[in-house]
This record gives C-alpha cells, structure tokens and sequence, in this order.
C-alpha cells in the first residue's frame, strides 16, 4: 500500500527556509521575474537564483522544467530546485510544475515557496499525484516519503482548497495499488476483503458469492470464473451522500486473463494482471467519494474472476446463459470482460435502479491499436452524458476519444446457435465488444462504456506516474460526479 506524501501548510518563514532539510523548491516564470519567494531565496544564496534564470535558454522551456542548484552557500538543503511556471498557468501547466517538484525530490523532504502563486493548489495534486512508488514486494522497501512543507501566504485557504484534491489522489493512489499487485497477491478473495476494508470510511460493501450468482442465473459471468480455483465474486459499495437515484459504476475485475482455453502467447502475458484495471477504478473513485464525503450517491458494482484454463474450465463452443436470460456462444474464452460486464450491468439496472451507468474494463487488445496509450475509448447511447464525461476527462488531463456505436457492428455477434457469440472478428474489435455490452443496457438508461486497455497500465513513466499503473479515469469520473451528481450547497 502507498500513502500519500503529508503536506503541511504555513506563512513563510525565512529562517525555517534557510534550515529546510531536503530539497526547497520555488516558481519562476518565463520572464525570470522573481516573485516574493525567489526574491526571498535570491537573497540567502546571494543571487544565485536571479542567475540560473538569467540566461535566453530559460525563457524558452516548458512549463514544469527544472533547475536545480546544489548545496546552496546560505542554506542548510541540499538543493534548491527552480521550477519553470508562468504567473497565471493553466490547471494542467501548475499539476505539471508539481509534478516535476516530486520527480526531482523522490523521497527527500519537500520545502515549496508558493507564496502567493495562482493555482498553487494544482502544483500540490501534482506533487502528490508524481510521489508514487509500489515497493509492497521489494525486501528493501526504500526510504518513506518525507512531508512537503507549503510556505504560502494564505496557508488556511490554500489547505482547504487541497483537502479534496488530496482525497481523490488518495483514490487514485488505491486504483493503483490494485492494478500493480501480482494475481497471486490480488486474487479475488483478496480483491472482496480490501474492498470491504472501505467500511471504515462509509462505505457499505455487499459481497455476493457464487451460490447467490448461481440463483440469480449469472451464467455469463459464472463461466469466465469456472476454472479457476479462486471463487469469483460480485462486490457491491455504495456510497451515500445525496439523495435520488445512483450513478452506477461497473467494473470489470479479471484479476488474471490467461485467455483460458483459447491461451494467450506466453510473450507478455504477465502484463494481464491489470485485467482488473476498470474495478481498480471504480473502486479509487468509491474511495474518492468517500474520503471527500461527497454529496452524491454512486455505486460501484465490480465482478471479480480470474480466467484459467482447467479441466472444469468453459471451452470455445460453450453456450451460456446470461442474467437477463440472452443465450451467448462463447466462441473464444479470452473475449471474458464482455462475459463478466453484461451481468453485472445487468444486475445494476434490476436491483440498484441507477439513473445512469458508467463502466469501465481492459476490455480489447483492439482498442490499443486503435487509440494507443493516449486515450481511452468512449461509448455511449446518450449524447449529453456522453459530452458531460469528455469535457470532464478534459479538464482533469486525462485522453478520453468518443467512438461509433451502429446496427452493423451489431450484426457482426449474430450467432447460428445462439443469440450471439461473444467476439465479432478482428475488424473493429473494441467497437463489437462494446455493441455486445450494449445489449444488456436497458434502451432508456444512459450509458457510457470506456475501453481503458491502453490507458490503465503504461510500460513508461508518465507526467504524473511512474511506469506502470496510472488510475486513469479516478479524476475524470470525480469530476463527472461533481459537476453531474452531487447537491450544490448543503
Ligand atoms: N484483457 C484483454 C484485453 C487487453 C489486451 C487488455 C491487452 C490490456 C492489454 C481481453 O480480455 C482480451 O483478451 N481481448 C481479446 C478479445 C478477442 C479474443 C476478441 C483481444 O483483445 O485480443
Ligand atoms: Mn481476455
Ligand atoms: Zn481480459
């Protein structure tokens, strides 16, 4: 498990900056200009700062870039970090400039001279978004994170400001602590018992096991789990902060997809213990919620299943029965988030009557080679809801790209003995896999399917993540709840 870095707040203190341990970092601008901080910093390193930044090549760098001067004569760190910002950034320049500060810092403590700098509390998130590690199975687990001390001048405001941002990388921070875990740590009897760990925060769980899936005649789902010795699971948490109907978020929580009997190659196939990656986001998202106590109701659902191969295991031709009682060939076993997904949105809509649905899967390999690693794909049968969810992906930087849905992608699932087979053929996979989705959602309920499989997990570091998983979508769909969900005042 990974904890957030701990930020303090206060007034500058000059003396307090010239004993700070660790690194101390501070904003310029491209016109070198020294606010108050620099100013302040020039003049203990007897104008070293006003130098580093004298020079043309300053003016022409990009947000977020640094210049560090070591063991600064006048001060007690070990550095003093100067970090390329404009006076008035945009969100995404700021969380970039605190990004770069954690980069820089690693473990290290964190002096930041925010002064009075505008959207100081972006450079925070993005300072505690970049401070991540996963050294759960590393003997030598590393030094913790030390605290980052914020001088500012309106340490109170600024505090208040952060304390839901820091909530929601808080969830982000869960997302990816599930999604880096290896399936023989997060098997789904693991994945339930952390989920149900969200009660000491608010948050009711339902766990509902295979018997109770079984009566309720989940067929769909049941059979992706059937060879696994690991019981697959439906995990139910709602939180409860509004009033009216949910928004329900689905997820799909393959905890390992070896393909089962229609095997993946063995060249990279320890990469699908992110198969999981959609319930991981539903799940960062319901500890967002509830960490900022957000005035909303939303329910997460997620199925939880590890898809083996085994002599009990569902074989290429194997006619199931989904919830909803549409009869699916199961044409290729590896096609399983499809499977798991249309009962669980199936069992959204008949027992928790969302008002509308969002869910999230690993759900194609197609879907990299459509949209790469820049964005996820975004289906959906509703137009403004489908808008709300891009402009909120938008505004908190995270790839989000609409995709078409239409009757011949449709047809492509007809199937001689069923009422549809489970893939669709190579050509536009993602797109068959979300009109199979489609069917088990109800004509009048809005819905939108995001695709997260080039998204969830990157093979390298990106702005606000080291390599590996990123909890791509926790701050798009807290964003969707606030702007979409919630009470406005109370
Ligand atoms: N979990 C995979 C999709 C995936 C691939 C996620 C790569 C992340 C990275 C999914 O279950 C799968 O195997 N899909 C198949 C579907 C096909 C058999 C129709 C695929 O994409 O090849
Ligand atoms: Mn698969
Ligand atoms: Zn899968």
């Amino acid at each position: 498990m990974t904890d957030l870095r701990e930020f303090t707040f206060a007034e500058t203190d000059l003396d307090a900056v010239a004993g700070a341990e660790g690194r101390v970092a501070v904003f310029i601008d491209s016109a070198g200009k020294l606010g108050r901080g620099a100013r302040r910093l020039n003049r203990l390193t007897k104008g070293a700062v006003a130098r580093a930044v004298a020079d043309e090549g300053w003016a022409k760098k990009p947000a977020g870039s640094v210049v560090s001067l070591s063991y600064p004569s006048g001060m007690e760190a070990e550095a003093v970090d100067i970090v390329k910002l404009e006076r008035r950034p945009d969100v995404a320049d700021a969380r970039k400039a605190g990004a770069a500060i954690a980069k820089t810092a690693g473990s290290r403590p964190v002096t930041v001279l925010g002064e009075s700098q505008i959207g100081l509390e972006q450079a925070v998130l993005g300072l505690a978004l970049r401070g991540y590690t996963f050294t759960d199975h590393k003997s030598d687990k590393g030094t913790a994170l030390a605290p980052a001390h914020v001088f500012c001048s309106k340490p109170t405001e600024i505090e208040a400001a952060v304390a839901p941002m820091l909530a929601v990388a808080g969830g982000v921070f869960f997302t990816r602590d599930l999604v880096s875990e290896p399936a023989n740590v997060l098997t789904t009897t693991e994945f339930a018992a952390r989920l149900e760990g969200l009660r000491e925060l608010g948050v009711e769980v339902e766990v509902i096991d295979e018997d109770r899936m079984e009566e309720l005649g989940m067929g769909a789902l049941l059979c992706v789990g059937q060879g696994s010795v690991s019981p697959s699971k439906l995990v139910i948490m709602r939180w409860k902060g509004g009033e009216g109907a949910p928004l329900a978020l689905v997820g799909k929580g393959v905890v390992f997809d070896t393909g089962g009997i229609s095997l993946k190659p063995a060249g990279g196939m320890e990469d699908m213990t992110m198969d999981m990656g959609g319930a991981g986001v539903v799940s960062g998202v319901m500890k967002a919620l509830a960490l900022r106590k957000a005035k909303a109701n939303v329910t997460g659902l997620v199925g939880l299943v590890e898809n083996m191969p085994s002599g009990n295991a569902v074989r290429p031709g194997d006619v199931v029965t989904s919830m909803k009682g549409d009869t699916i060939e199961v044409i290729n076993t590896d096609a399983e988030g499809r499977l798991v997904l249309s009962d669980v949105l199936w069992y959204a809509q008949e027992f928790e009557t969302p008002a509308a649905m969002v869910d999230l899967a690993t759900l194609t390999g197609a879907c990299i080679v459509a949209l790469g690693h820049e964005n996820a794909a975004v289906y959906s049968n509703d137009e403004r809801f489908a808008a709300g969810f891009l402009k909120a992906a938008e505004t908190e930087g995270e790839g989000a790209w609409r995709m078409p849905l239409g009757k011949a992608y449709d047809d492509m699932l007809k199937s001689p003995i069923a009422d549809m087979k489970n893939v669709g053929g190579r050509p536009g996979g993602s797109i068959t896999a979300a009109q199979f989705l489609k069917r088990f959602v109800k004509d009048e309920m809005p819905w939108i399917h995001l695709d997260i499989a080039g998204v969830a997990s990157l093979k390298s570091e990106s702005t606000f993540a080291p390599k590996g998983a990123t909890g791509w979508g926790v701050m798009a769909l807290d964003r969707l709840v606030r702007e979409g969900f919630e009470s406005k005042e109370g």
